[in-house]
């Protein structure tokens, strides 16, 4: 069997990741570009000896043609419908066809199989990806991870820095997933090479409460962080609604409604993962909350001097 790993989306922010991961593991890499990406990205993979291989991701001809010899497909598409469904769809049809054995769709979140339609939009594709990519003979591994930690210093309104609370809804014990984007990569790296992966692997970083988070901010900043409820799942499912009919931003990939049923599928705790594989591969160091959120601000305070 070829070592040839072939990365689709690699121009993207957790793709480049995951590229330098597999370069540091030694990996054969081949990448799919198209002409709206990076230039500058590709030419430093291509410095760094990966095979570039430029297509039109609507012909079957040019992806199967990408596929030939390859071991293991790994998507990190980002998108909506169009890509996660449709896209994916072509590219699994052509791996199959060029009989590559292993694909790993681009699922990287929380635990969307305990969900029920409906409950989150972005995963409702990945759930429809997933009945295509079933019924089929590849060999599929999906990784799960949580969120990715790197949110809670960005989109996630967890921790509110500027008033020194993190913000939660019901219950501040419920234990939550997080895991950064360089963990995932390297976790997905290591699996692309693993021959025999199982069809689910369930990573996490750290696992932290928000009264936990309260601690940890209060410990990171030095200042006394208390918590913020504003209510019950059910009143931020209202909050939900409310949104998607004011602003519905259906062709957004990220509308503000999406981020807020992120966080109430997260807060009711169906999605916890029962057991970890995080020691699967025993040379990867797991980076913990308290270290991006002090990374984070040791950077802000870099840049206010
Ligand atoms: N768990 C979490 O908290 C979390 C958070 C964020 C993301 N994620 C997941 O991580 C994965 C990667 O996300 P990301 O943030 O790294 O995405 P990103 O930076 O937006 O990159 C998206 C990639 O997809 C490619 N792409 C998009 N539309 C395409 C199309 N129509 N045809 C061909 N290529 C297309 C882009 O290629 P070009 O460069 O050519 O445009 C790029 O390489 C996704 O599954 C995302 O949902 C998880």
């Amino acid at each position: 069997m070829s070592d040839i790993i072939l990365v689709v989306g690699g121009t993207g922010d957790l793709g480049k990741r995951l590229i330098n991961a597999l370069l540091v593991k030694g990996a054969v890499i081949r990448m799919l570009v198209r002409n709206e990406s990076s230039k500058e990205t590709i030419l430093a993979f291509k410095n760094h000896g990966v095979e570039i291989v430029s297509v039109d991701f609507n012909s079957q001809e040019d992806l199967k043609a990408a596929c030939k010899g390859v071991s293991c497909v790994i998507s990190t598409l980002s998108g909506l419908r169009n890509v996660i469904v449709d896209l994916q769809k072509r590219i699994l049809d052509a791996a199959i066809a060029a009989g590559v054995p292993r694909f790993i769709p681009s699922d990287y979140s929380i635990d969307f199989t305990k969900l029920a339609p409906g409950e989150n939009r972005n995963l409702d594709f990945r759930k429809e990806f997933h009945g295509y990519i079933n019924s089929t003979s590849i060999s599929a591994t999906t990784i799960f991870n949580g969120a990715f930690a790197e949110l809670l210093t960005e989109e996630m309104p967890l921790v509110l820095f500027p008033v020194n609370r993190v913000l939660y809804w019901g219950n501040a014990d419920q234990k939550l997933e997080f895991t950064t984007k360089d963990n995932v990569a390297e976790f997905t790296a290591r699996a692309a090479m693993d021959p025999s992966t199982p069809r689910y692997l369930y990573i996490a970083g750290d696992i932290v409460s928000p009264r936990e988070m309260k601690g940890i901010a209060s410990e990171v900043t030095g200042k006394k962080f208390k918590l913020f409820r504003p209510g019950g799942l059910g009143f931020l499912s209202i909050m939900i609604k409310i949104a998607r009919t004011v602003a519905p931003g259906k062709e957004d990939l990220y509308p503000a409604w999406q981020g807020m049923q992120y966080m109430h599928n997260m807060m009711k705790g169906k999605t916890i993962f029962m057991n970890l594989d995080n020691n699967r591969y025993p040379d990867l160091q797991w980076t913990p909350v308290k270290e991006v959120l002090s990374a984070h601000l040791n950077e802000k305070n870099k840049n206010e001097d």
